[in-house]
């Protein structure tokens, strides 16, 4: 049986005052049974010892991207030893806004997997395709080529997530269907099986991103390979990520 995880990505949002304010509402506001899901926040790096602190243990604190060598010149990076520094075990890697806008590589968010995972930290490793590869019908080529990278690089399941996260649907309001989310999320189980054999694909939690809020969650987690949410905007408001949380527990 896979815990579900529902994971917000704040992005580069919020400042230390807002968090405080954010995880005070939070925790008044979840419901008992909120531990029946794992829940994390990928947070910006100025904010992650303010998150961990302020959370206080309702949820599992991450950083948004992390780099892959152990220190040097790096001007602008943070590596894993600086992250665990700061009492935090886990990142978001392959994000599509970093492949995008920071041209991010395959092979970059493969070297950022194997680190995390040789450190027994959680990676998150996202992939999906545009509006472009889908109306190409390239969606299936584009996510085995991601998927492969990040698998080649993960000599285990363990403490690997991948996030299914098609960049059409990011921020647009804009939902993959019922229908295509899970065709895809199974064909990503089918390449796990493949790789590392039926046991360990059935471990493997693979989560939806894109627009997911409280009145999609539910049919969404419903689907046989999805293992829960990376929420981007919704995440913001801790009102609307408990009534996520609300959902899925329910
Ligand atoms: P969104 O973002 O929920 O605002 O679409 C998801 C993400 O980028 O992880």
């Amino acid at each position: 049986m896979r815990k579900q995880i529902l994971a917000g990505n704040w992005k580069m949002n919020k400042t230390s005052d807002e968090v405080q304010e954010f995880f005070d509402t939070f925790r008044n506001r979840v419901n008992q049974s909120w531990n029946q899901v794992e829940v994390m926040f990928a947070v910006p790096y100025t904010l992650l010892a303010y998150a961990r602190e302020a959370a206080n243990g309702y949820a599992t604190i991450l950083a948004q991207n992390v780099h892959y060598e152990d220190s040097g010149a790096y001007t602008g990076e943070v590596s894993i030893a600086q992250l665990k520094d700061s009492g935090i075990n886990g990142a978001i890697v392959g994000h599509s806004e970093r492949r995008q806008y920071f041209a991010e590589t395959d092979e970059a968010v493969a070297k950022k997997v194997a680190k995390l995972l040789s450190e027994k930290m959680l990676a998150i490793a996202c992939v999906g395709e545009t509006q472009a590869e889908r109306e190409a019908e390239r969606t299936r080529e584009v996510i085995t080529r991601q998927v492969l990278a990040i698998f080649a690089a993960a000599p285990a399941v363990d403490h690997l997530v991948i996030a299914y996260e098609p960049v059409w649907a990011i921020g647009t309001g804009l939902t993959a269907s019922l229908e295509q989310a899970q065709e895809v999320h199974s064909h990503i189980r089918g390449l796990a099986r493949q790789h590392y054999g039926v046991e360990a694909a059935d471990s493997l939690r693979i989560l939806y991103g894109g627009s997911a809020k409280a009145s999609n969650i539910g049919g969404l987690v419903a689907q046989q390979d999805i293992d829960g949410g990376l929420v981007g905007g919704v995440s913001l408001n801790p009102n609307e990520f408990a009534d996520m949380i609300d959902t899925v527990t329910g």
